[in-house]
């Protein structure tokens, strides 16, 4: 795993905008898997500014989505299909044929699930996954104790998430109980995975998936497992890290060539 320690988010969306483009530059039809939250908007606004700017063609590039709620209404604007749409697809000047995302709208929600992780594979898997964390380490809408090898299904809120994404909705109890996500497995399918983390109230759950054991109680630890894994964290986010140190060294005697 690489820990990568940033100034704050605005150099992070940069980074991380950067790999994306060279990414899209050895291939144009990359399946970039994107996350919802505010951490990733920084990301999402670098990557367009360089689209605007002529730096990057994504005319063939994919987008695809992490998890989803269920039970919202079509066309909810928190709706993670929407804010996908509507923070990264648009902005991109993608269409919606570019974009893969599960039904939390489907009758047959476990169908629906297997249905997703077969168009993932289908699409020849996702190339970068971005992924935020919640403040109790989840990833997408892995709670605590999830499956390390978990494939998309059907999960239920902790309180503490359904809080923390209350600022969303009206209230804590218009945010749905119930979700769809991509299980820890399949997020560890994707070639490289890219896990941001901005501010303090990340600093724990970072210190604990980056230094602390594999454990299913932190569902971010399973990064650990993967062979291509990349943790950016600006300062505060690093404030936890007992080896920031070396991660600082390592990061500005890397070979500029190598990237992300
Ligand atoms: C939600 C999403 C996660 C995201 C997390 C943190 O739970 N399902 O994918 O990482 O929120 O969001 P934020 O970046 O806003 O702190």
């Amino acid at each position: 795993m690489e820990v990568v320690i940033v100034p704050d988010a605005d150099a992070a969306g940069e980074l991380i905008a950067g790999a994306m483009a060279g990414l899209l530059a050895r291939r144009p039809d990359a399946l970039l898997g994107v996350a919802t939250g505010s951490t990733p908007l920084p990301v999402y606004r670098a990557l367009a500014a360089r689209v605007r700017a002529g730096g990057v063609d994504v005319s063939r590039a994919r987008v695809c989505q992490l998890d989803e709620y269920v039970g919202l209404p079509a066309g909810h604007p928190e709706s993670y299909r929407s804010t996908v749409l509507r923070e990264v697809v648009a902005p991109l000047g993608l269409t919606e044929e570019s974009f893969l995302g599960p039904d939390g709208e489907a009758d047959d929600l476990p169908a629906a699930c297997a249905d997703y992780d077969r168009a993932l594979a289908e699409a020849g898997g996702v190339d970068l996954q971005l992924l935020g964390i919640g403040s109790d380490g989840h990833i997408g809408f892995n709670e605590p104790c999830s499956s390390l090898a978990s494939r998309t299904r059907i999960k239920t809120l902790t309180r503490r998430t359904r809080e923390d994404n209350s600022r969303f909705f009206g209230s804590v109890d218009e945010v749905p109980q119930h979700v769809i996500t991509q299980g820890i497995g399949t997020i560890l399918d994707a070639r490289h995975v890219v896990l941001l983390a901005t501010g303090a109230g990340k600093a724990e759950a970072v210190a604990l998936a980056v230094e602390g054991p594999l454990a299913a109680s932190v569902p971010a630890s399973a990064l650990q497992l993967h062979p291509h894994a990349t943790v950016v964290v600006d300062e505060a986010a690093a404030a936890g890290l007992a080896r920031a140190d070396y991660f600082r060294d390592t990061y500005a005697a890397k070979p500029k060539w190598q990237g992300l």
